[in-house]
């Protein structure tokens, strides 16, 4: 956060960079840090550090309750950095902590999101030339080369950008990263690549211009750009919620860009240029207003986003679906629809929930498609080093459109020649970037670690584009009319669910005590089951396993006796007969199932401990309604087991590492 001859006290300052933080924690948080200029006249001769581990609140009352600063000095230049961890090289500890530094005065200190994957050799280096290291993280070589360059400079005066540029070079890995140093007070440099980064650009002037030139020589007296007053950097393509209460206006960085700010002035330069690439970065303005990502009345961003399910598949249908005429248009892939009529086989990869977006629709794909589907874990895919051609069609699925194993795998695919296309719920997001076309689900920011509406969006995204592909299949048209009749629905069916929240608290009520929860089912309702047992494993720390009922009697039927704790979704769909002996099998074992089905089915309620009776829709639209109830019973047992339902330990919204 710069702001430059806008005086301002340290505590406003101090202020801007924590509730920034805040607004981030919910991505990753297991400590927190500021780097601000010093204390005293020349407060911009040193550089304040204050780290803390925790939330962002405990930072916040360490640096309030620390008697040395003051609070009410009046600074007319100020830059400081801020960031909270999530730790992947070293454990949470302030050492561990960003900002890193050079050296003990702190002469050059940095933030960093992402991993430096050489940062062992980079490290033995610097340690060679006595640089003593004193924490465990990859980031710390950072600072140290950085110091290292400057110290070795052959001229007196070296840019500080040019220092950066200087430090990138000798990066291997992901990385976004801001700079700050003694030495260039009141200056401003960050850079990125793989990992995300957005400028919030404010100015007291009007911005007469929607764009920044990109240079590529960094000569600063050709470059100014006169209207920029001060800027507010975050780590995170989606993390304008850091940013979003001051400025709406945004750019994004492109990989290897570095970003510097001079007296109040902002250039972006590269250090080369490379063929066909775009000579400015257009200033954009976010949609996102700041109500949008507040909790309201409920106890929990989750709680929030489950009940906002009605809208936001809504949202996602919205302009897309004619109900009249039955069509469906996704404006994002019309372009490229022959290409992908014409493909060999269509491959949907994600993490996590979005994965089971993909198993959650893979049969209907399979059905309006008529094309293979294959659907892979991001992570495994690679791992597999796994076979794709021209020919091949991969949708990449990712709400945030920033995990970095599925955009490790569109890269893969990519480099292959495969049509990509994304799937996401982050406009502008590295996946939206990258892939050659897209769907936005249009969802609305979820801010709860739990993905829970943008999981359902995704599930009718996949449905839509199924729908839009059988559009000229005659054979299909009775089936596509069904579907578009139940998409219809839907909103009306997920309220008659939600509306079951108290009979659904009761049954948490029972569980919360549990170890261990089981939910199993087949068919169209699998995904069900491993989504379901994913939300309360992760916030609610309960193991949970979604298992495949016709697996049942391959080994987990071991697991069933009158203690276990057993979920059975059991819709009435092709495979409900098979559901049925898969729930004959469990009580005879003593098991005592609580059973999500359709209204209406007393042979089901006989045999049941419990049962969740949901409205009945068509078989591939059954597993976002079932899905809810699951939503549901995770949260309750989260609260009721006295957890942070929105922050999850271990957790983190976005997972940009590998
Ligand atoms: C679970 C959850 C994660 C994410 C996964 C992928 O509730 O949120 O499993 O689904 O990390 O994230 P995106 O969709 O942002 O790529």
């Amino acid at each position: 956060y710069l702001n430059y001859r806008v005086p301002q006290t340290r505590r406003d300052i101090f202020q801007t960079l924590i509730k920034g933080l805040q607004r981030l924690e919910y991505r990753g948080y297991d400590s927190a840090g500021v780097a601000v200029d010093g204390s005293g006249k020349d407060h911009a001769a040193s550089i304040s550090l204050y780290k803390k581990t925790g939330k962002v609140k405990a930072l916040d009352e360490e640096i309030y309750k620390n008697n040395s600063i003051d609070f009410e000095a009046e600074l007319d230049t100020h830059f400081g950095i801020a960031h909270t961890r999530w730790a992947t090289h070293g454990e949470p500890s302030p050492l561990n902590s960003h900002p890193h530094r050079s050296d003990k005065n702190n002469e050059f200190v940095v933030i960093h999101n992402g991993i430096i994957t050489n940062y062992k050799e980079l490290k033995k280096y610097l340690v060679s030339k006595g640089y003593d290291f004193e924490s465990d993280t990859d980031t710390e070589v950072i600072p140290k080369l950085i110091k290292y360059l400057y110290d070795n400079r052959e001229n007196d005066y070296v840019s500080f950008s040019t220092l950066v540029e200087r430090v990138i070079q000798q990066l291997e890995g992901a990385f976004a990263l801001v700079f700050k140093s003694i030495h260039f007070p009141g200056e401003a440099v960050a850079t990125r690549r793989g990992s995300p980064l957005l400028i919030g650009v404010r100015s007291q002037y009007e911005l007469s211009t929607e764009q920044i030139p990109v240079q590529y020589n960094c000569s600063k007296s050709s470059s100014r750009h006169p209207y920029f007053s001060s800027t507010y950097t975050s780590p995170q393509t989606c993390s304008a919620p850091a940013i979003i209460e001051h400025t709406n206006k945004v750019i994004y960085l492109e990989d290897d860009d570095i970003a510097v700010v001079v007296e109040g002035k902002l250039y972006v330069h590269r250090i080369k240029r490379t063929a066909g690439e775009d000579p400015v970065r257009v200033i954009q303005t976010l949609q996102m207003e700041l109500q949008q990502i507040m909790k309201g009345n409920f106890k929990a961003f989750m709680q929030k986003e489950i009940f906002e399910q009605p809208e936001s598949v809504v949202n996602t249908m919205r302009g897309r679906i004619c109900f009249d005429s039955n069509t469906v248009i996704l404006g994002g892939l019309s372009d490229h629809l022959k290409e992908i009529k014409r493909c060999r086989r269509l491959i949907v990869i994600g993490c996590g929930t979005s994965y089971h977006a993909g198993v959650a629709t893979r049969q209907i794909l399979e059905e309006l498609t008529e094309l293979p589907v294959m659907v892979e874990l991001a992570s495994d895919f690679l791992d597999r080093i796994t076979p794709v051609f021209r020919d091949d069609v991969c949708f990449f699925i990712s709400q945030s459109g920033e995990t970095a194993d599925t955009l490790m795998a569109l890269r893969y695919c990519k480099q292959r020649g495969a049509l990509t296309v994304g799937v996401t719920n982050t406009v502008g997001s590295s996946i939206c970037r990258e892939t050659d076309c897209g769907v936005h689900i249009n969802a609305g920011p979820e801010v709860g670690v739990a993905s829970t509406k943008a999981y359902t969006s995704q599930f009718v995204s996949l449905i839509m584009f199924g729908l839009m592909m059988s559009e000229d299949r005659l054979s299909m048209q009775q089936r596509r009319l069904e579907i578009i009749n139940g998409l219809k629905k839907l909103p009306e069916l997920i309220k008659e669910v939600l509306a079951l929240d108290d009979q659904i608290k009761s049954i948490a009520d029972e569980l919360h005590h549990q170890r261990s929860l089981l939910v199993m089912g087949r068919g169209y309702n699998y995904a069900t089951c491993l989504e379901g047992a994913l939300k309360i494993k992760e916030i609610t720390y309960m193991h949970s396993e979604g298992i495949l009922a016709g697996e049942l009697k391959h080994g987990p039927l071991a697991l069933i006796d009158k203690h276990m704790p057993v979920i059975m979704v059991i819709m009435r769909d092709a495979c409900y007969k098979k559901c049925h002996n898969a729930l004959e099998q469990v009580t005879a074992r003593q098991g005592r199932p609580i059973i999500l089905c359709c209204q209406d089915d007393p042979e089901i309620s006989k045999m049941a401990y419990k049962t969740i009776e949901l409205p009945h829709t068509v078989d591939c639209l059954q597993g976002i309604i079932s899905v809810i109830p699951l939503q549901l019973i995770s949260f309750h047992l989260a609260v009721l087991r006295g957890y942070d339902v929105d922050f999850p330990r271990n957790l983190a919204k976005s997972v940009t590492v590998e």
